[in-house]
């Protein structure tokens, strides 16, 4: 018999989590206004609410952070983290942030101006937030395959070059400060960048002298589906990927929540200094001073360890196996997800799995709630409420897709979590027919409505 796959690390700390029953689930999610983002998290069984900040640290991280230096200036816990940096991303020139939507807030204030252009493969909101609010047009340049939740794409993140050239040709000159390739591409579903789209889109962009920023938070996962599927990395090392994928970048933003499996912290990479001196002023500004930018000295030692520890093999394919072997099982019970199976998340499109539910009434969002009451598990709605309404018109505007994301936190929950989580979406997904009826708002925020929106029963 062959011997079956398992988990590449045992457990040596845990906390307990509350089995509740669905009367108890039913009164906290009324309470909490029929948005998940309002329960507290001892209501919630699994929490798929994202798998940012929400991994487990290992054994060497826990021992890095023991000897954090908590210098203001010059800490050695900075010097580690420069030393990763530039050991796994190749980059001379480094700045610490809280969090990725810091490192994006301080480079595009260098960087961003009004009417300015920039393109990318489906920005992350707060990556596309942080453009639109300085005036300038966040153009979406991925591949039309990553719209089509059936279309089976191998590098379903990637950028369209002819898309991408025409924003190349039709901008003014110097109004583009940079193009964001997004590895993996989160929005449409944790899809792979392959390294040839990454090429192609650097000679196209230097071709035009604009220079190419990754937004890094899952580079390493990344990396992984670059070693299974791009035929010329099948026998190189996940560092040796990540380096090749690095030489067609000039600048990064990484949420280290994600792939540097620490619970909060971000950076930025440069290779160009002057960028560096601008970057560093926002830095001191809104982060706190060079050595440091809003981070612990021990969090910049365990995420330096993290940022190694997350390129080994036997880690990757464990939690890559973890979501295929959720979403596997769901693809078998016919249920409709983003394929390929993507590298932190499975994406349920809403729209196929509840046909009779009316689109003004959030679909996605109608899932999330039936989920939460059947199981006790917390997704997130990536649909019509986090879409938003035209700031023009005020009407809702609906996406090309209407999901629900279930995010699977690194090194955290077991496959007996996956099977409780397929089971739910089972059992709901045999009663499919019967719902016809989804909710309406009663309270919305002006902007980010999605975080603090109040609904009701229709
Ligand atoms: N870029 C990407 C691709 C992201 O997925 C995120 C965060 C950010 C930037 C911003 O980083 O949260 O550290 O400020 N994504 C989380 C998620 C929130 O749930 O997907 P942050």
């Amino acid at each position: 018999m062959n011997l079956p796959f398992a988990e590449a690390y045992k457990i040596k700390s845990v906390e307990a989590i509350y089995r509740s029953n669905r009367e108890e689930r039913e009164a906290w999610i009324k309470e909490a206004n029929f948005n998940l983002f309002n329960l507290k998290s001892k209501y919630v069984f699994i929490d798929l609410l994202t798998d940012s900040g929400t991994g487990s640290m290992s054994q060497n991280q826990w021992a890095a952070l023991m000897q954090g230096d908590e210098s203001y200036a010059g800490a050695s816990s900075y010097y580690n983290l420069k030393e990763a940096v530039k050991d796994i991303f190749g980059f001379d020139y480094f700045l610490p942030t809280h969090q990725g939507r810091a490192a994006e807030n301080v480079l595009f204030s260098a960087l961003v101006k009004e009417n300015d252009v920039v393109p990318g493969n489906s920005h992350f909101d707060t990556t596309k937030g942080h453009i639109e609010f300085r005036k300038a047009i966040a153009t979406d340049c991925t591949i039309n395959e990553a719209f089509d939740t059936e279309a089976e794409h191998p590098f379903k993140g990637n950028l369209d070059l002819n898309k991408l050239e025409e924003v190349y040709k039709t901008t003014e000159k110097g109004k583009i400060p940079f193009t964001v390739v997004t590895i993996t591409n989160n929005s449409s579903g944790g899809q792979p960048v392959s390294v040839q789209n990454m090429r192609d889109v650097y000679e196209l962009s230097h071709n035009y002298d604009i220079p190419v920023l990754y937004d890094s938070a899952r580079f390493a996962e990344n990396a992984y589906f670059i070693k299974l599927r791009e035929k010329e990395f099948e026998n190189h090392s996940i560092k040796e990927i990540v380096a090749e994928m690095y030489k067609y970048a000039d600048m990064m933003t990484m949420s280290s929540k994600k792939d540097g499996i620490v619970n909060m912290g971000g950076l930025i990479g440069l290779k160009n200094e002057e960028v560096f001196k601008q970057a560093s002023v926002f830095n001191i500004m809104f982060e706190g001073f060079i050595t440091y930018g809003g981070m612990s000295g021990r969090d910049m030692n365990a995420l330096a360890v993290g940022l190694q520890e997350v390129m080994e093999f036997d880690y990757l394919e464990t939690r890559v196996k973890q979501v295929e072997y959720l979403g596997n099982k769901l693809i078998e019970a016919g249920i409709p997800i983003q394929k390929p199976i993507g590298g932190h998340a499975i994406f349920v499109n809403a729209v196929k799995f509840l046909p009779n539910v009316p689109k003004e009434q959030y679909i996605a969002q109608t899932l999330a709630i039936e989920l939460y009451k059947e199981a006790g598990i917390r997704g997130v709605e990536i649909g019509t409420l986090l879409a938003d309404r035209d700031p023009e018109t005020r009407e809702n505007r609906y996406p090309k897709l209407e999901l629900l994301r279930l995010a699977i936190p690194r090194r955290v929950y077991t496959n007996n979590h996956m099977d409780v989580i397929a089971a739910g979406l089972i059992n709901i997904f045999e009663r499919r027919e019967s719902y016809t009826k989804g909710y309406e708002i009663v309270e919305e925020a002006h902007i980010l409505r999605h975080f603090t929106v109040k609904l009701k029963e229709i």
